[in-house]
C-alpha cells in the first residue's frame, strides 16, 4: 500500500457533510496519507451534520463558510494561513445543490430565482474559492484544485435537471483558472467526472436506484464508490500528477465510453419481454 503521498501537505476541504460525502473519503483518505486539512461547510451543515467527528478522526479544525460569500471565503483563507502559519497545497470544491431538485420543478418549469442559486452554489462558489485564493496568494506554487463534476455536463441524462448546467459551468471554470493559476503559479486545476454515489445530494436526482443500476451494468469496471473516488482524487493532490491541469476526469468505471453493455442489454430485452411489468411511466422531462 502507498503511504505518506501527502506528507508535510496542507488543504481546505470544502462539503464534507457526513459519512457518506464524497469529502469525507477524501479527508479520511488525505490524513491517511500524512495531509493536515482545515474542514469547511456551511454552518447550517456543520449543525445538521457530522463534521465535528470528522475532524475530531483526521486532526483537523473546521472554519464554517458559505462557500457562495466572497466574504466568507476571505475569512475562511485567512483564519486558514493564521491555522497553518501558510499557504496550502491543495483545495477540494465537493459543493453542489439545486433548489429547482429539491423542490422537483422540472426543467421545463424552472424556477429562475432558483436557477440562479444552483449556479451560485454549484459552479460560480468554484469560480469565488479559486478568485479569492488568488488575491490572498493563498495556495502554495505546485499546488493543486479539484472539484467534483458528473457527466450531465456533457450528455443529458433523465432527472439532472439544472445540475447539468451547473456542472457544465464548473469544468469550464476549471479551464479558465486553470490557464492563469497554471501559467503565473504551476498550479493545477481539475474536475474529477464521478459515477453516481447515493450520498445526500446523490440521492435527490430523480430515479437515483434505477440510474446507479444503469451505470454500474454499462460500466465495465462497474460504478466507482466514494472511496475509490477519494483514492483517486489523492493521487491529483500529490507530487505524482504535476503536469495534468485544466482537465475533466472520468471516474466512473469506463461509462463515458460506452454506449451498450451486455448486461445492460439483457435487461432492458428482459423487461421488453416481460408481459406482467406495469406499463411505461408518462415522463414528460
Ligand atoms: N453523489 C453523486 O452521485 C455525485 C456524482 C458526481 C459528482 N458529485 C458531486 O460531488 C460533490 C459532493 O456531493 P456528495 O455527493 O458528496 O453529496 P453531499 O450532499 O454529501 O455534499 C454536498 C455538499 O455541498 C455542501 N454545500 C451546499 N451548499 C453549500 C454552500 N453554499 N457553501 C458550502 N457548501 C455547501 C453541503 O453542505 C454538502 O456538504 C457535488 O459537487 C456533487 O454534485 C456527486
Amino acid at each position: 500500500m502507498v503511504t505518506n503521498l501527502l506528507k508535510g501537505k496542507k488543504g481546505i476541504i470544502f462539503g464534507a457533510l457526513d459519512e457518506r460525502s464524497i469529502a469525507w473519503k477524501v479527508a479520511e483518505q488525505a490524513h491517511e496519507q500524512g495531509a493536515q486539512m482545515v474542514l469547511t461547510n456551511t454552518p447550517v451543515a456543520i449543525r445538521m451534520g457530522s463534521i465535528d467527528a470528522l475532524a475530531g478522526q483526521t486532526g483537523s479544525i473546521v472554519i464554517p463558510a458559505d462557500a457562495t460569500s466572497v466574504k466568507d471565503l476571505g475569512v475562511l483563507f485567512n483564519q486558514t494561513r493564521e491555522h497553518f502559519g501558510g499557504k496550502v497545497d491543495f483545495i477540494l470544491h465537493s459543493i453542489g445543490m439545486s433548489l429547482n431538485v429539491r423542490k422537483k420543478r422540472d426543467y421545463d418549469d424552472l424556477d429562475y430565482n432558483y436557477l440562479q442559486k444552483t449556479l451560485d452554489i454549484s459552479a460560480v462558489s468554484f469560480h469565488k474559492v479559486l478568485q479569492v485564493a488568488r488575491k490572498q496568494d493563498a495556495i502554495n506554487r505546485w499546488g493543486s484544485v479539484v472539484a467534483l463534476s458528473y457527466i450531465a455536463a456533457q450528455r443529458t441524462l433523465f432527472g439532472y435537471n439544472d445540475m447539468a448546467e451547473a456542472k457544465a459551468m464548473l469544468e469550464s471554470i476549471a479551464r479558465s483558472f486553470g490557464y492563469i493559476y497554471g501559467r503565473d503559479k504551476q498550479i493545477r486545476i481539475n474536475t474529477v467526472s464521478q459515477s453516481p454515489v447515493k450520498t445526500t445530494a446523490g440521492s435527490g436526482v430523480r430515479g437515483i436506484d434505477g440510474l446507479l443500476d444503469f451505470t454500474n451494468r454499462t460500466s465495465p469496471l462497474g460504478n466507482a464508490s466514494a472511496k475509490e473516488c477519494a483514492q483517486f482524487i489523492i493521487t491529483l493532490f500529490s507530487d505524482l500528477t504535476r503536469k495534468i491541469t485544466m482537465q475533466n476526469i472520468y471516474h466512473d468505471g469506463g461509462f463515458s465510453s460506452m454506449g451498450m453493455s451486455s448486461k445492460a442489454m439483457q435487461m432492458y430485452t428482459r423487461s421488453l419481454n416481460c408481459k406482467d411489468c406495469p406499463p411505461e411511466e408518462d415522463l414528460s422531462s
